[in-house]
């Protein structure tokens, strides 16, 4: 059974006094309110800017709630001033790693051969990895959204050896539904994820296809996320604006845990 992820990308947003506050606040809505077979069933990520992730893995020791990184560097170690390796980050006690989002690609130039190098680190160093793909407004206008996409996830997986289930997960985020207010309607989302699952079949096997988690990006929000959750290929989200309230994040979650299968 595919397991269900999501993911709170705060982006660069907060200071350490907020993300404690939200931390604690977190840690009683679960006690209020738990989350059904977490952990065994479903993840809950939170991924906050590096200099929150040590504090983060200890306010949730009870590792009910997963700690991840927003990116890492594309170089193991050395002299990269300003950088923060793989490793580093695996130090931290956090276990995941967002990789090849949007603005990284974007705003700083991250290529697939970048983010291909980043992920084959990341694995080696024992971290999961959210691997975004997404295409632009103009690119879906000229329909090759799907090129685009297979592209993306060709160039970052189909080198690396020991990728499963279990330590990757794909996110599909359109770039033009990131931050918007717009999400992609459920028949995009349907046939995207749809898409992806088959051209994992084909660049892996149809084993990780089956197992893979894919779950989508781009302002969802608890007004539309049930509908989202609904569609039988998506297994999460990975949320933005909508995650940095944490009672709209702890919502989300339960939302996400209601379309688990009772046993
Ligand atoms: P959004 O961001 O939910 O604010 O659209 C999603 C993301 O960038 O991961």
């Amino acid at each position: 059974m595919r397991k269900k992820i999501i993911g709170a990308n705060w982006k660069m947003n907060k200071d350490l006094d907020l993300a404690i506050e939200y931390s604690i606040c977190f840690n009683t809505l679960l006690e209020l309110s738990p989350i059904k077979a977490i952990n065994e069933k479903i993840e809950v990520i939170i991924f906050p800017p590096f200099p929150f992730l040590i504090k983060l893995t200890e306010q949730f020791k009870n590792k009910k709630i997963k700690i991840g990184a927003q990116n890492c560097a594309a170089e193991e170690y050395g002299a990269f001033t300003g950088e923060v390796s793989a490793q580093m980050i695996k130090s931290t006690g956090a276990e995941w790693l967002i990789l090849g989002h949007s603005e990284r690609r974007t705003i700083y130039g991250e290529n697939m051969q970048i983010i291909a190098k980043k992920l084959n680190i990341a694995i080696k160093n024992d971290l999961k990895v959210i691997l975004c793909c997404g295409e632009t407004l103009e690119e879906r206008k000229n329909n090759k959204h799907f090129d685009v996409i297979f592209n993306q996830i060709n160039s970052a997986i189909s080198n690396i050896n020991n990728i499963n289930e279990n330590n990757l997960v794909i996110a599909y985020e359109p770039v033009w539904a990131i931050g918007t207010g717009i999400s992609a309607n459920t028949s995009e989302i349907s046939q995207m994820h749809k898409f992806i699952r088959k051209k994992i079949a084909e660049i892996k096997s149809i084993n990780l296809a089956n197992n893979i988690s894919i779950i989508y990006g781009g302002s969802c929000n608890p007004e539309n996320a049930k509908e989202i959750f609904s569609l039988p290929d998506v297994d999460g989200g990975l949320i933005g604006s909508a995650s940095l309230q944490v009672e709209s994040f702890h919502r989300l979650s339960q939302q996400l845990a209601s379309f688990l299968n009772p046993e």
